[in-house]
C-alpha cells in the first residue's frame, strides 16, 4: 500500500497498451463475473488486489483457456493506470460508469470526448474507501480532510449510491485533481460504490476514478454492458461487464457545505431514508431539502409561448400540436408542458447547483409524452384520462397522415382535435409505445380502440420479449394514395407496443432506463408514458406513507418522477 501522501506510481505502458487506439477502437467486453469476487461490505482493498494478482499470474501461461480473458483484463487495468488510452467502462450498483484517472487531465478529456459531454458538467470521482479519500485529500486518521458534516453520513451510507461534495484540496495537499474534473466548481463530488466490481477496479488501479454515467450524452444512463456498447462501440477499448445494475438510477448528490444540506440530484438513496436517519441521529441531515429544481427566473428563448405559474415555473405550450391549457370537463383540466430543451436553457438566470441537472437527459429518440397526475389520489386510468389519451393519440396518428382510410366519423373527430393539419408528415410506418406503471392496463386500455380506427387493415401480433405488441398493416395497393410511387401505394404499418415499468418505485427505478432504450430499439416515434402516482405507489408497497414535518414524502417516488420528466418531451399535467 502506498503511504499517505505518496504519488501513485505510474507504470510503464506495455507495447500493447501504448499501441491501443483512441479512435476507431475495437471495443471489447470483459466479463468480470467469472472472478467470483467477494460481496461483503467490509472486504478490504488488499483482498481485491490479491484476487487480481492471483488471477493474472495463474493465467499468464498461453496454454490457459482463460489466458485471453486475463490478458484483456490486465490491459484494461493498465490502460486506466497509464492513462494513454480512452476511458474504461465499468459497472457500479447504480449505473455503468466511464472511468479515467481523476488526476490525469488528458485521460479526463477522453471521457468528455467519448461521451460528447458538455465541458461545463463536472464529474463524480469514485474512491475505494474512506482511507483512500483521506489520502487523496491529504488527510490522515488523526487530522481528517473530510468536512465533519459528512463523517457519520459516509459511515452510514457508504459504500452505496451517495455522492458528497467536498472542497477541492488546496495546491500541494493530497493529490492534484485534473482541473477538467471539476470545471467551474470549487468542489468535487466523491462516492464509494457498493458494487464489488467497481470496488475491485478501484482497488487494483489504486486511483481516484472519475466516472460519469457511460452513456452518450443525452441518452438514458446504461444499466447493462450492452447498453454501453450500443452507445460507445468504437469509441472506447474496454467495457467491464458485471451484469445488470441493482439500483438502476444514479447516485444521490448531496451538498452539506451550506447552511441547510441540499440534495442536488435525487437518486438511489432516497430523501426519506436520509431524513429518517438524520432524525434518528439528531443531525442536520434531518433538515435536508431539495436543491435540484431551477426555481426562479427561467427565461425561454422564445417569448409568448409560455405562461408562468405561481412557483415561477414556466409552462410551455409547444406549437407542434397546438395544445394549450384545456378544460376537459367541469372537474378536469390539463396542461401540456414541453420540458426543458438544452437549447432553451441559454438564458437561465438561476442555474441548478448540480450543472448536469440543467441538461435534458435520459431522452429516448422518439417524442415522449408523460401523463402526470402526481399529487392526486385519482387513479390515472379513469374515463376522463382515457378520453384525453384518445384525443392525443388520434392527433398524433393523423399528423403522420395515417387517417387516409379512416371511417368518416373518426376522420371528423381527428380533424377537430388536430389543429396542425399543415404539419402532416406522411410516414410509411409509425411506431407507438405505451409505458405503463401504477394504474394503466397494457396499451393504456386502448388496444381495441386503436384497432377500430383501422377496420380494413390487417392485424398482426408482434413477437416480443418484455413488451407485447401488435401491428396494423394496410397491405400494398394500387391507385392514388400517400407515398404513391409509379401508381403503387406501398404497405403502411402502425406498430403498437406496451411495456410495463412495474407497480412500485423500486421496480420502476430498476427498469426505467432499460425500457427507454427498448423504445429506441423498437424505433418508437411516439411514447405515451404514465407517471406513477404517489398513492398507488404507497398502496402497492403495502406500507404507510412516511410523514415527515406533516408532509407526505416518498423519496424513491420523487427520483423516478424526476427521471421520467427528464426523459419526456412534454408533460401533460392533469388537474382535478
Ligand atoms: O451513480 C452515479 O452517480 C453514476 C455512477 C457511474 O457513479 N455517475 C453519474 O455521474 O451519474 P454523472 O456525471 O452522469 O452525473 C454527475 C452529476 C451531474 O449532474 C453533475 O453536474 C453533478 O453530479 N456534479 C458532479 N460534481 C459536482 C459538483 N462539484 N458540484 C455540483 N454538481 C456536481
Ligand atoms: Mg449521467
Amino acid at each position: 500500500m502506498p503511504s499517505s501522501n505518496a504519488k501513485p506510481e505510474i507504470p510503464k505502458p506495455s507495447a500493447e497498451v501504448s499501441n491501443m487506439a483512441y479512435m476507431n477502437c475495437q471495443t471489447c467486453t470483459i466479463d468480470l463475473r467469472p472472478l467470483n469476487l467477494p460481496v461483503a461490505r467490509n472486504t478490504q482493498d488488499s483482498t481485491f488486489r490479491q484476487i487480481y494478482d492471483d488471477y493474472i499470474t495463474t493465467n499468464k501461461s498461453p496454454k490457459s483457456s482463460q489466458h485471453e480473458h486475463a490478458r484483456q483484463l490486465s490491459s484494461a487495468v493498465l490502460s486506466l493506470k497509464v492513462g494513454i488510452a480512452p476511458p474504461v467502462a465499468f459497472p457500479t450498483e447504480t449505473v455503468y460508469g466511464l472511468g479515467a484517472d481523476a488526476t490525469n487531465p488528458s485521460s479526463i478529456a477522453g471521457i468528455f470526448a467519448a461521451k460528447g459531454r458538455p465541458s461545463d458538467n463536472p464529474l463524480i470521482v469514485h474512491v475505494s474507501s474512506i482511507e483512500h479519500l483521506e489520502r487523496c485529500l491529504g488527510g490522515t486518521p488523526e487530522k481528517s480532510a473530510i468536512p465533519l458534516v459528512y463523517h457519520d453520513l459516509m459511515r452510514a451510507f457508504w459504500p452505496g449510491p451517495l455522492t458528497i461534495l467536498i472542497p477541492v484540496p488546496p495546491e500541494g495537499q493530497g493529490v492534484k485533481f485534473a482541473p477538467n474534473v471539476h470545471p467551474g466548481q470549487r468542489t468535487i463530488g466523491f462516492r464509494i460504490p457498493s458494487s464489488q466490481y467497481a470496488r475491485f477496479l478501484l482497488a487494483v488501479t489504486d486511483r481516484p476514478i472519475a466516472g460519469p454515467s457511460a452513456n452518450s450524452s443525452g441518452k438514458p444512463s446504461p444499466t447493462t454492458a450492452k447498453h454501453v456498447l450500443d452507445d460507445l462501440d468504437g469509441k472506447i477499448n474496454f467495457i467491464l461487464d458485471g451484469g445488470s445494475c441493482d439500483v438502476g438510477v444514479e447516485s444521490t448528490v448531496v451538498d452539506g457545505l451550506g447552511e441547510v444540506p441540499l440534495i442536488l440530484r435525487p437518486g438511489g438513496l432516497s430523501k426519506v431514508d436520509l431524513k429518517r436517519w438524520g432524525q434518528k441521529n439528531k443531525n442536520v441531515w434531518a433538515n435536508v431539502e431539495n436543491g435540484w429544481e431551477v426555481s426562479k427566473g427561467v427565461k425561454r428563448k422564445r417569448s409568448g409561448e409560455g405562461e408562468q405559474n405561481k412557483n415561477g415555473d414556466v409552462r410551455h405550450t409547444p406549437q407542434r400540436n397546438g395544445m394549450a391549457k384545456r378544460k376537459h370537463s367541469a372537474n378536469l383540466e390539463y396542461v401540456l408542458n414541453s420540458t426543458t430543451e438544452e437549447s432553451d436553457m441559454q438564458e437561465v438566470e438561476a442555474a441548478p447547483r448540480a450543472p448536469g441537472m440543467k441538461y435534458k437527459h435520459y431522452a429516448p429518440k422518439g417524442w415522449m409524452i408523460l401523463f402526470d397526475a402526481a399529487g392526486h389520489d385519482h387513479c390515472t386510468h379513469d374515463p376522463e384520462t382515457t378520453s384525453i389519451l384518445r384525443d392525443t393519440l388520434k392527433s398524433q396518428i393523423s399528423m403522420r397522415g395515417f387517417p387516409s382510410d379512416l371511417p368518416a366519423e373518426h376522420r371528423d373527430s381527428i380533424a377537430s382535435t388536430s389543429s396542425a393539419s399543415s404539419l402532416v408528415e406522411i410516414q410509411q410506418s409509425f411506431t407507438i409505445a405505451f409505458l405503463t406503471s401504477t394504474s394503466w392496463p397494457p396499451f393504456a386500455g386502448l388496444e381495441t380502440y386503436i384497432q377500430s380506427l383501422f377496420p380494413t387493415w390487417k392485424l398482426e401480433h408482434l413477437p416480443g420479449g418484455s413488451d407485447q405488441g401488435f401491428a396494423l398493416c394496410s397491405g400494398p395497393a394500387q391507385g392514388p394514395g400517400p407515398l404513391t410511387k409509379n401508381g403503387v401505394v406501398p404497405e403502411r404499418r402502425l406498430n403498437v407496443h406496451t411495456l410495463d415499468l412495474g407497480r412500485d418505485a423500486t421496480t420502476i427505478s430498476n427498469r426505467l432506463f432499460a425500457t427507454l432504450r427498448t423504445c429506441d430499439d423498437l424505433e418508437c416515434d411516439f411514447i405515451f408514458a404514465e407517471a406513477p402516482t404517489r398513492s398507488s405507489v404507497h398502496q402497492s408497497r403495502k406500507k404507510e406513507p412516511v410523514i415527515i414535518n406533516q408532509i407526505e414524502e416518498d423519496g424513491e417516488f420523487e427520483t423516478v418522477l424526476e427521471r421520467m420528466k427528464k426523459a419526456a418531451s412534454a408533460v401533460l399535467q392533469l388537474h382535478w
